[in-house]
């Protein structure tokens, strides 16, 4: 009895580890007759210590398949999931990954914010300038009281200290403010959230409850960054002066941003136009095997390149093709394809943004929002007549694989294309259209409307779409 206890207390904790009932694991614990031999209960908390040292995990014990942390792997597994998700969710809105080092360290970002009244330089930026710029703010960070004087207008929106108010209470989507004994900010930084969520907007417009993967097309990141006092790691990296780097931020646009300019030092287009793109939407990569417009890597590189090079966390990564002098001069001269910190504040965050960022799925589209009939012969135009399954594989409407297709094959320039070792442009996954209306279409925006992508098809494959077969795919696009 002694010893069914001691297994009773054990299984419960070996159960508490692989998310198993207590009673289940006592009772077969003790129908297979095996007391567990665990040294330390401590040892027992972490899977990754335990496993190996308890008769369950030996995979000749006879009672293999019998125990209930087997039979039950599956639920062990899911739970072990959704605690990544939701640590992988943390980091996507809350870690800086030490990137306040640059945007308020070098860039001077947070002066700018605050303004001279408040410690800073120049006039700051209060709440209605900061969410003109697209900066969004989360509802649930603010306390019932504020909300009520929101609502009443008896918050100032126009004073930078009522910014600083709402970066103490971490309200502010994808910018964290970092503050000293005094009050005083003294530092920011940003997080993937800044780009990549928006709000319901169900208190008021840029106000709400946070919305993760949807691109924020009224970001205008340009426009913030060139409100930093200092850019010289920008005129330094890009051999430009001040009042040129400002020009190229400022000429960005809203939802656009440019991760490669300080890659390849390309400021602006063959036409003379900004060479950044849209920020893209979240939703439905897990299986998509190349990352942005063109096609630059997989998830699993990518990430760690945003992080590192784009938001300039402080963390540890590689990609020797940013080594290529001749594609990527700056990233080659400035050691940029291999990246150390110490500590580095990056990787074990990694797996768990991931986990993340691969579970975010489309919203629905809401009611009304496509015709129901129409889509349906829209979808047999969309895998039939049209071709567009060639690229746009369903379900994943990508094309699965190391893909990308040349530029010429859609009919369009070459220019972005090229900007990608891989020298194509990958076939975004269509889903959450409702997502994407926003700022265009095609990686800069190109095509103001889904008639003009859908025309602009027609005309490229000649597919002589009839008007309402035209029509028809539209609408079931907007269904995805
Ligand atoms: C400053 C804005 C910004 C921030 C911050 C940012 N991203 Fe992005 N992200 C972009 C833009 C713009 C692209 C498209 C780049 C391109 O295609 O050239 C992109 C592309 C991506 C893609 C590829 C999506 C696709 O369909 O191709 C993923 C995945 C991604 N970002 C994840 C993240 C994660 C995770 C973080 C935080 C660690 C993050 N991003 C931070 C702007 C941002
Ligand atoms: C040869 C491959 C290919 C075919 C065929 C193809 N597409 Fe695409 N599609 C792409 C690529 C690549 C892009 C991204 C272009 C860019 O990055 O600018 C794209 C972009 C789009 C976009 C814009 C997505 C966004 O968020 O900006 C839509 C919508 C779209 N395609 C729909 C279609 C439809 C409808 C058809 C059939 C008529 C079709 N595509 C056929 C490769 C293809």
């Amino acid at each position: 009895m002694k010893e069914v206890r001691t297994v009773a207390r054990r299984s419960g904790l070996l159960a508490a580890t692989f998310g198993v009932t207590t009673l289940a694991a006592v009772s077969l614990a003790v129908a297979c007759g095996d007391a567990l031999e665990v040294d330390d209960e401590e040892d027992v908390g972490l899977v990754g210590e335990a496993y190996g040292k308890h008769p369950e995990h030996r995979h000749d014990d006879d009672c293999y398949g019998k125990h209930p942390e087997h039979r039950h792997d599956d639920d062990s597994v899911v739970r072990a999931l959704e605690k990544k998700i939701r640590e992988g969710r943390h980091t996507f809105r809350y870690e800086t990954f030490g990137d306040e080092a640059f945007w308020g360290g070098k860039l001077g970002l947070h002066k700018a914010i605050a303004g001279e009244a408040n410690g800073g330089i120049g006039p700051g930026i209060g709440p209605a300038t900061a969410l003109a710029l697209g900066l969004k703010v989360d509802v649930e960070a603010l306390p019932q009281s504020l909300q009520k004087q929101l609502r009443r207008g008896r918050v100032d929106l126009e004073d930078p200290a009522t910014t600083l108010a709402l970066l103490k209470l971490n309200a502010v989507v994808g910018v964290t403010g970092f503050f000293d004994g005094s009050g005083t900010l003294e530092s920011i930084g940003i997080q993937c959230a800044l780009c990549h969520s928006v709000v319901d907007d169900s208190f008021a417009p840029g106000i709400g409850r946070r919305l993760d993967g949807w691109p924020n097309r009224d970001l205008n990141v340009g426009a913030i960054v060139a409100a930093a006092p200092d850019l010289s790691p920008f005129t330094d990296l890009l051999g430009l002066p001040d009042d040129a780097v400002r020009n190229v931020l400022n000429g960005w646009g809203p939802g656009k941003f440019d991760a490669f300019l300080h890659l390849d030092g390309k400021a602006t287009r063959p036409d003379g136009g900004p060479a950044a793109v849209l920020i893209p939407p979240l939703f439905n990569l897990q299986g998509v095997g190349l990352m942005t417009w063109n096609g630059f890597s997989g998830m699993s590189a990518w990430v760690p390149l945003v992080i590192n090079l784009e938001m300039w966390g402080q963390g540890v990564f590689s990609d020797r093709r940013l080594a290529d002098e001749t594609q990527f001069p700056i990233a080659a001269a400035n050691g940029f394809s291999r990246v150390r910190h110490d500590p580095d504040r990056v990787t074990p965050k990694l797996a768990a943004l991931l986990t993340y960022v691969e579970s975010l799925e489309a919203p629905p589209p809401p009611r009304g929002f496509y015709d129901k009939a129409a889509a349906k012969r829209g979808e047999a135009l969309f895998t039939g007549k049209a071709r567009c399954s060639n690229c746009h594989v369903p379900p994943l409407y990508s094309l699965p694989g190391h893909a990308s297709v040349p530029a010429q094959a859609i009919g369009i320039d070459s220019f972005q294309a090229d900007r990608s070792p891989n020298r194509g442009y990958r076939p975004p996954p269509l889903r959450g259209m409702l997502t994407r209306v926003k700022g265009g279409f095609f990686h800069d925006g190109r095509f103001a409307t889904l008639e003009d992508v859908v025309d602009h098809f027609d005309q490229h494959f000649t597919l002589e779409l009839t008007r309402r077969e035209r029509a028809d795919l539209i609408e079931f696009l907007k269904s995805l």
